[in-house]
């Protein structure tokens, strides 16, 4: 959305017509919420803004075939390294020479997906934020491997999409997940202590320290399952850190299904 929103051409690529169809009509209803703030005083010009950005964006659900003809490949599928391993690999035999491979993961070591390929140079980080139409930071992360040129196109690519880049090393959760997921789970273990409510907790951190929504808020909104993920495999780097220790109602709810807002159950219920 953000890409074809700042005049890229952009190819998203799923699974299924059916996981594409939602994805578009979430772009669409997503546009809907931007324009009508950005041009709040000019109707027309904010149909034409929704009309320009959705004939920038196509979808498929071919990679290898639309790989052929892409600058910049963005990778956001599960986060799973064997799984997202097999895909870069695979899309490196035909992309072209000169096309740059990112991915969005959120916690997984970009290094080992570089190796994955034979394009180390031309490969880094580009990790995003929900919602990413209103959040305004880009995690540019360069590995060892990666080429100056390659970093500077990130960076210039974040800028373009309207978003400001920090770059950070290829080290685990990089800035915002390595100290936004423990706090996280750490407002999960007061709760299951009984130290607080899980109400009470979400209000004390927006009242009291100005975030925007509660930890448990924001789980929700995240996904538990990302957000358990995540935690496993820092807690399988380092079986020893009190930050990365698992927690039985995390997985309890992931068991569940209870995913959060897109299951309509996660720590609250939603219609
Ligand atoms: N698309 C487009 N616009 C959106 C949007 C979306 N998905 N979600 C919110 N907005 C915009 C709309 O313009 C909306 O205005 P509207 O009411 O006219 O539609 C405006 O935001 C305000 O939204 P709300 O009134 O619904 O709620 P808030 O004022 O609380 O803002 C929020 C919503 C921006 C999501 C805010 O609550 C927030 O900043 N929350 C914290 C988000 C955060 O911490 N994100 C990082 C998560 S970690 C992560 O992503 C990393 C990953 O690796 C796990």
């Amino acid at each position: 959305q953000v890409a074809a929103a700042s005049g890229h051409t952009v190819v998203l690529v799923d699974q299924s017509d059916e996981i594409l169809k939602k994805s578009t009509k979430g772009i669409e209803e997503s546009l809907k919420r931007v324009t009508k703030k950005k041009f709040a005083d000019k109707p027309e010009a904010g149909v034409e803004f929704i009309k320009k950005t959705l004939k920038n964006l196509t979808t498929s659900t071919d990679a290898a075939s639309v790989v052929h003809s892409t600058d910049l490949v963005i990778e956001a599928i599960v986060e799973n390294l064997e799984v997202k391993n097999e895909l870069f690999k695979m899309l490196d035999k035909f992309a072209p020479e000169h096309t740059i491979f990112a991915s969005n993961t959120s916690s997984l070591q970009i290094t080992k997906m570089a190796n994955a390929t034979t394009r180390q140079d031309r490969f880094g980080g580009l990790h995003f934020f929900n919602p990413v139409p209103m959040m305004k930071l880009v995690e540019v992360i360069k590995t060892p491997m990666t080429s100056q040129k390659t970093f500077e196109s990130l960076v210039d690519f974040s800028k373009a999409v309207g978003k400001s880049p920090v770059s950070c090393k290829d080290t685990p959760g990089f800035i915002v997940n390595r100290l936004l997921v423990p706090y996280m789970m750490e407002a999960v273990r007061l709760f299951e202590r009984g130290d607080a409510s899980k109400e009470d907790i979400d209000v004390a951190m927006k009242l009291g320290a100005g975030y925007p929504m509660g930890p448990f808020e924001l789980l929700d909104y995240v996904g538990l399952d990302t957000s358990k993920y995540i935690i496993d495999g820092w807690h399988s780097l380092e079986p020893n850190n009190p930050l990365f220790a698992p927690s039985p109602l995390l997985n309890k709810l992931v068991e569940e299904k209870k995913l959060g807002k897109k299951t309509g159950e996660g720590f609250y219920k939603y219609k």
